[in-house]
């Protein structure tokens, strides 16, 4: 499946913003260690909720759409240790990892295979596996397995990064544990506050998300209910920067500009004026950008998630960009298909620099991973001449109907 974009037409309208895919994947391992029904509000219909799905149903859940809600609850057929989800799923999946703190902490015993999703460069785990066993799981591997034989305790652990997977991990493992457990250098992302929010809401103890100290009191066990987790931010600032690399004027129904702050600065100095109302965020866009600097890192600093999208906008503003990424040092494979598109770049080792030229033009290229592929629809939109983005099925794990939207928008984009 492919993308053909005509480009060149300045966005103007209003989208609806999904709740945060990378909330939804966590909370959707958290839906393990409930025998209740949980129900995710303003669900994503994307494939790594489909994917997320699946292994949920290995784990003896049944999980359904109903409208835009996801509704997941205990189905007839029981949980079987070591019967488990496939590798070929799990690689389809990165939040896949999950489910070792979630089934550990549940059943007392998890075995899941290596995990998947976006492939730029290597993605360990060690931070996850080293933070469990630190908690007193016992975690070993076997062909291409993780298997934990005891669950965690509870204790003290530091991270020596703070992963946002990692954190996930410990605390779907902890919840529900017999003892306390802190996580210290924790990270701080909104999607961390959005499962610890959802997680008390059904019954567990869990205090600081957001900050850098979690602590969490296990509880002995959690209820259900409906959670509708904060809007993402990724999905939100990919739209902005739609509209600022078409010169164009943009409405986000139900985003939060606290989340996308980093974002709204580096714009709100550079011909963009915003407008924000509760939950609705405006952009009007001049016409060219100015050169602009960028270093990825952990929240509140620039998203590594929106560096492609804002490669893709330094390669058409004047002057020399530079963007540095300290989070995934080679997510980078956007710089050769942006090169296609007549971008001037110089990558060296995780810096990107770019001499702006005043317009991109179409050409044939590949979405590598979600982020790349988002970069290059938004370089077609703003290219002479027709795009092709190949290889859609890595934008179609995180964005919800993206050509619907950006046809709604004004663009001249088709499904092929
Ligand atoms: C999550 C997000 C992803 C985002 C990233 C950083 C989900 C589903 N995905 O990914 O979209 O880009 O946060 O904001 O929420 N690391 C290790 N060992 C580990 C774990 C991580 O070395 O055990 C390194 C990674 O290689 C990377 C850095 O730590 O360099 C950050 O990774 P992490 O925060 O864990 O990202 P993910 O949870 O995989």
């Amino acid at each position: 499946m492919e993308f053909k974009i005509n480009g060149g037409k300045p966005l103007s309208g209003s989208v609806k913003i999904e709740s945060a895919k990378n909330s939804v994947l966590p909370i959707m391992a958290g839906a393990v260690l409930t025998d209740r029904e949980i129900i995710i509000e303003n669900c994503p219909k994307i494939s790594d909720v489909f994917a997320m799905s699946k292994i949920l149903r290995h784990a003896g859940k049944s999980v359904e759409f109903c409208e835009e809600n996801l509704i997941i609850k205990p189905c007839e057929r029981e949980y079987v240790k070591d019967v488990n989800f496939s590798q070929e799923i799990a690689s389809s999946v990165r939040t896949s990892v999950l489910m070792l703190g979630a089934l550990s902490a549940k059943y007392k015993r998890a075995k899941i295979p290596y995990p998947g999703g976006c492939d730029f460069g290597g993605r360990p785990i060690d931070i996850h596996i080293g933070a469990l066993q630190s908690l007193g799981a016992k975690i070993r591997e076997d062909d291409g397995f993780i298997i934990c034989d005891e669950p965690v305790k509870g204790g003290k652990t530091v991270l020596p990064f703070p992963s946002v997977g990692a954190t996930e991990n410990i605390i779907l493992s902890a919840v529900i544990a017999k003892g306390e457990s802190i996580i210290v250098n924790a990270a701080k992302e909104p999607e961390i506050v959005d499962l610890a929010a959802f997680l008390n809401k059904i019954g567990a103890k869990i205090y600081g998300a957001g900050t850098s100290i979690i602590r969490i009191e296990g509880v002995k066990g959690l209820c259900g209910g409906a959670f509708r987790p904060s809007a993402d931010r990724i999905e939100a600032g990919t739209y902005l920067i739609a509209a600022a690399i078409t010169g164009g004027e943009i409405e986000l129904i139900g985003a939060s500009a606290e989340n996308i702050s980093a974002l709204l600065f580096k714009l709100c100095d550079n011909t963009c004026k915003f407008k924000i109302k509760n939950d609705i965020i405006y952009l009007h866009s001049g016409k060219r950008k100015k050169a602009f600097d960028i270093t990825t890192g952990p929240f509140p600093m620039f998203p590594t998630d929106l560096q492609a999208q804002m490669s893709a906008l330094a390669a058409v503003s004047s002057g020399k960009s530079r963007i540095s990424d300290e989070v995934f040092k080679n997510r980078f494979y956007h710089i050769a298909e942006l090169e296609k598109m007549g971008a001037k770049v110089t990558l060296r080792g995780n810096v990107a620099t770019f001499d702006g030229v005043l317009r991109l033009h179409g050409a044939t290229v590949g979405a590598h991973d979600l982020r790349c592929g988002a970069a290059l629809v938004l370089a077609g939109l703003n290219a002479e001449g027709t795009t092709i983005v190949r290889d859609i099925k890595h934008l179609e794990r995180g964005y919800y109907a993206m050509d619907k939207k950006l046809t709604a928008l004004g663009a001249d984009i088709v499904r092929a």
